[in-house]
């Protein structure tokens, strides 16, 4: 038995393409709903309450679209809507944190653990509460970076400015001993050659869109969701604003190919 129907991705923007990235690789023959909420971006420095709502809007926009299954693709979504949004929906819901937080740990050696994020995912706690549940004797050290967003998308992914952020922003977790980074943002895999350039490599980067795209697997697997073996999934994009110039920088830092972008009406 298959499943032909599209997997459902949203994000506040158009960062959540990371996702959609990891998910093409390693599932080409599963079709794919891209949802962007470009007209609110971004939800970082919004209330719990205000993501929550439009989470809930964005994921009804997806069921109506068909979708078999909703994908978080937007850590400051996760981090304040997913219990609320598994509730409310009958199909399977996954998030990016819990396998981020699962691929940090098996990465750490020291259990001691960075977070970054945006405010609201750093507020939120989400990651420490994940990396917690599982073991209790980790370190996890976090920092909000907010201007990291906006850099990435005007598109200054190889700078100067960007580097010093970066090295700004981390220097505190370096000092206080990580040896795990979590790339909390569906922004940041964008910034991996930066941030590699400016840590070194002793630190290992966790990408929670890789991380991510694995649990859906899983779960397609186990809940007999897949689509068929020769099926050529297709990538379908919607944007909730016309698309600016981050749209052509994910594309091509990428290398996704989709066709036209369709504009979504919010209710
Ligand atoms: N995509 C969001 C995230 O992963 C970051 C952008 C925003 O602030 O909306 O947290």
């Amino acid at each position: 038995m298959s499943d032909p129907r599209p997997i459902g991705v949203f994000d506040s923007g158009i960062g959540g393409l990371t996702v959609v990235k990891a998910l093409r690789d390693l599932l080409p023959n599963e079709s794919i709903v891209y949802l962007g909420d470009t007209a609110r971006v971004p939800y970082g420095p919004k209330s719990a309450e205000t993501v929550q709502r439009y989470a809930i809007e964005l994921a009804e926009l997806l069921t109506r679209r068909n979708a078999k299954v909703l994908v978080v693709a937007c850590n400051t979504v996760s981090s304040v809507a997913l219990p609320m949004l598994m509730t409310k929906f009958s199909m399977p819901v996954i998030g990016v944190i819990e396998p981020g937080a699962r691929a940090a740990l098996q990465a750490s050696r020291n259990r001691h653990i960075g977070v970054i994020g945006t405010r609201a995912t750093i507020r939120s706690g989400a990651y420490e509460k994940a990396l917690r549940a599982t073991d209790n004797n980790v370190r996890v050290s976090s920092r909000a970076c907010p201007l990291l967003v906006p850099l990435i998308e005007e598109g200054l992914l190889e700078d100067d400015v960007t580097d010093q952020l970066i090295l700004r922003y981390l220097q505190p977790l370096v000092a206080d001993d990580i040896d795990t980074l979590v790339l909390g943002c569906t922004h940041y895999p964008l910034l991996t050659n930066a941030i590699t350039r400016v840590l070194g490599l002793q630190i290992t980067l966790v990408d929670s869109a890789q991380n991510c795209a694995r649990a859906v697997e899983e779960m397609l697997n186990q809940q007999s969701l897949r689509a068929a073996p020769q099926n050529r999934g297709e990538l379908h994009v919607a944007l909730t604003d016309a698309a600016d110039n981050f749209l052509n920088v994910a594309r091509d830092a990428l290398q996704l190919s989709f066709g036209e972008i369709e504009l979504q009406a919010l209710p």
